[in-house]
């Protein structure tokens, strides 16, 4: 059997384009045994896994539980508002103390960027990264790349713009890794205040005004601005924000041409995308949150298997 060249998720940069070929063919098969009636296999059946979330979360938690739960695994769940975190406990401490119970695998979100790097160097469980702070969120740039798959069969020389606030951005920087490694060309757009200055370093273009970036791409992936990451004011108003960046339908409609948009979500509906942009013909982002079902039970039973 096909196994990957990590023992753990920590990001996308660790991975290699096999690797990421491999998490796709697998994900085509899980996605095959979501469509039957019975939408379950017994593939982690001896495998026990906590979801260990410091951070707030809707898509990944539930899509991480529900993808454990296709694959047969136990799950438990843990989320730091209610934790003994609140009376001091440490991460490794509290980390160590859910492994005690015979848990074989951490799927963990923190706000502290390196916080599940740290962890792998202390325990011995495998580790996937739901989100480091704004650091990486490797599968979500995974269930990101095996939509555009999907929509064009394949990734290579597709034109994907990422729009919005790169700067704090976890899902830009996984994203960015994954479309490079697939063979994508990569741009990245937004006000400057909100373009991280070793951006271009990344072998992306960079692009200021939308309706150029929305010109050259097949692919928008729009990102919401992370007001709550946010220690200064990068730009005057969201008023402004939306007037200058904001995307609706009539935009994409001036386009004349076919074009794709994506959003990880949450979506600030009327902010970076209109309701009738992110609910019109163009968009995938059900379909994204569909996809991440199949890449997260590909991705845990690709580490599971390592175990045995
Ligand atoms: N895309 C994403 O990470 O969404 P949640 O914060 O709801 O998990």
């Amino acid at each position: 059997m096909q196994q990957l060249s990590v023992r753990h998720l920590l990001g996308i940069k660790d991975l290699t384009p096999a690797d990421i070929s491999l998490i796709f063919e697998t994900a085509d098969n899980f996605k095959e045994v979501l469509s039957r009636t019975i939408k379950k296999v017994p593939s982690l059946r001896d495998i026990t896994i906590a979801n260990v979330f410091f951070e707030n979360s809707t898509r990944t938690r539930l899509s991480f539980e529900l993808a454990e739960k296709r694959l047969s695994a136990d799950v438990i769940n843990f989320s730091a508002s209610g934790s003994s975190v609140k009376k001091g406990e440490t991460l490794l401490d509290t980390v160590n103390n859910i492994l005690a119970m015979k848990v074989d695998m951490i799927v963990m979100r923190h706000a502290s960027a390196g916080a599940p790097h740290f962890l792998s160097r202390h325990i011995k469980a495998n580790i996937v990264n739901a989100g480091d702070g704004t650091h990486e969120h490797p599968t979500q740039a995974l269930l990101d790349s095996f939509s555009i798959r999907e929509k064009y069969g394949e990734v290579a020389g597709k034109k994907v713009a990422i729009i919005g606030d790169i700067l704090h951005s976890r899902v830009a920087l996984s994203n960015i890794f994954a479309l490079k490694k697939l063979g994508a060309e990569v741009m990245v757009c937004g006000p400057i205040t909100l373009l991280p200055r070793y951006i271009s370093e990344l072998g992306v273009k960079v692009e200021l005004d939308v309706r150029k970036a929305l010109a050259w791409c097949d692919v928008a992936n729009v990102l919401r601005i992370q007001l709550e990451r946010q220690q200064m004011k990068y730009f005057p108003s969201l008023r402004e924000y939306t007037l200058y960046y904001g995307i609706d339908k009539k935009l994409l409609d001036s386009l004349d041409k076919e074009i794709t948009i994506m959003h990880p979500g949450p979506i600030n509906r009327g902010v970076e995308l209109s309701s009738d942009a992110a609910d019109s013909q163009h968009s995938i982002i059900l379909n994204q949150v569909e996809n991440g079902v199949a890449i997260r039970m590909a991705v845990l039973y690709l580490l599971a298997s390592q175990v045995a």
